[in-house]
């Protein structure tokens, strides 16, 4: 039977569908598996089912002789050294499609809070501070009639594009593929950052996305304008954005995801205008499980020499 290594705990629907074709060797720790707990393991393992927080790279690679498939249970797949893992003819999958709609769904949720100041207002009243309805306490922002800006046109910018219209917001789009979304204006990333509301970042992490909001990027925004990041953390140099907010270049701001996590840039945690979530984007019992399920099918597929459903592109 092969050996399937599990880095965290799974649905049980999940791990019995891994079970019934393989032995398996579940990591059952609270925190992410220690590297070299997770080296030791993967002298024999034939599967590897990781998550985003597990840093699997060439040293890894390497202590994995009859390693087959990395399926890791998350869409972005920059944890991974996939060139690496391709001249090792390690097959990568990750879990596109089962979470666009979820994240899709947070990603609004967040521009909603942020521009309506509802982490905000939460602090104050569960301080005491609050005295009872003013017309001028605590002001938003409305949606309606203002400009959505979307970095990256993949499937999740898409699928946040399309609620857009639910709220009467335009939608601009930067995209350094040829792609086209119908309704919605292209333009470059700085006429984008110069011209939108809402800048919402749906870029996969790469060296070319590395900090691609930093200090200038922040300079050429509205001051009226937030940013939303559900994407990556390093997409953003934190400290930039940290100054940014300080200097009002922006109105708020609105993370999901950190350059460091679970470490948050300390002076983001006194700021006001800015609401922090620990990477929940995908965060729902049906989504998890989907994706857990899709890593599993990927890691079936591969043992019995099938082509995987959801290989990395
Ligand atoms: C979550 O961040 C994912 O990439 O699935």
């Amino acid at each position: 039977m092969p050996s399937i290594l599990v880095t965290r705990k799974l649905p049980s629907s999940v791990l019995a569908k891994l079970r019934s074709i393989g032995e398996i060797d579940l990591y059952t720790g609270d925190a992410a598996i220690p590297p070299d707990d997770l080296r030791a393991r993967l002298a024999k393992a034939d599967a590897l089912v990781c998550l985003l927080t597990d840093r699997i790279d060439r040293e890894t690679m390497d202590a994995a002789p009859s390693l087959k498939i990395i399926a890791n249970v998350a869409v972005g797949f920059n944890n991974v050294d996939v060139p690496y893992a391709r001249s090792r003819g390690i097959v990568v999958t990750n879990t596109p499609d089962v979470l666009t709609e979820s994240v899709a769904d947070f990603t609004w949720s967040l521009i909603l809070a942020i521009t309506r100041r509802l982490s905000e207002g939460e602090r104050l009243l569960r301080r005491g501070e609050w005295k009872g309805w003013a017309l001028d306490f605590m002001l938003g922002t409305e949606l309606k009639g203002k400009q959505l800006g979307i970095v990256g046109l993949g499937r999740i910018a898409r699928a946040v594009a399309a609620r857009a219209p639910a709220f009467g917001m335009r939608v601009a789009y930067t995209s350094r593929r040829d792609s086209e979304l119908a309704g919605a204006e292209a333009m470059s990333l700085d006429r984008l950052l110069n011209t939108s509301d809402v800048v919402s970042l749906h870029v996969p992490l790469t060296a070319e996305t590395h900090h691609l909001i930093d200090k200038r990027a922040f300079s050429r925004m509205k001051r009226s304008a937030y940013l939303i990041n559900t994407a990556r953390g390093p997409v953003v140099d934190e400290a930039a954005l940290a100054w940014a907010l300080q200097q009002h270049l922006l109105a708020g701001a609105a993370l999901d995801v950190y350059e460091n996590e679970p470490q948050i840039h300390p002076d983001l945690l006194s700021l006001e205008n800015v609401l922090l979530v620990p990477h929940l984007g995908s965060g729902t019992t049906e989504t998890r499980t989907a994706m857990a399920d899709l890593a599993a099918e990927n890691v079936l597929a591969v043992l019995a020499g099938r082509p995987p459903l959801t290989p990395v592109p």
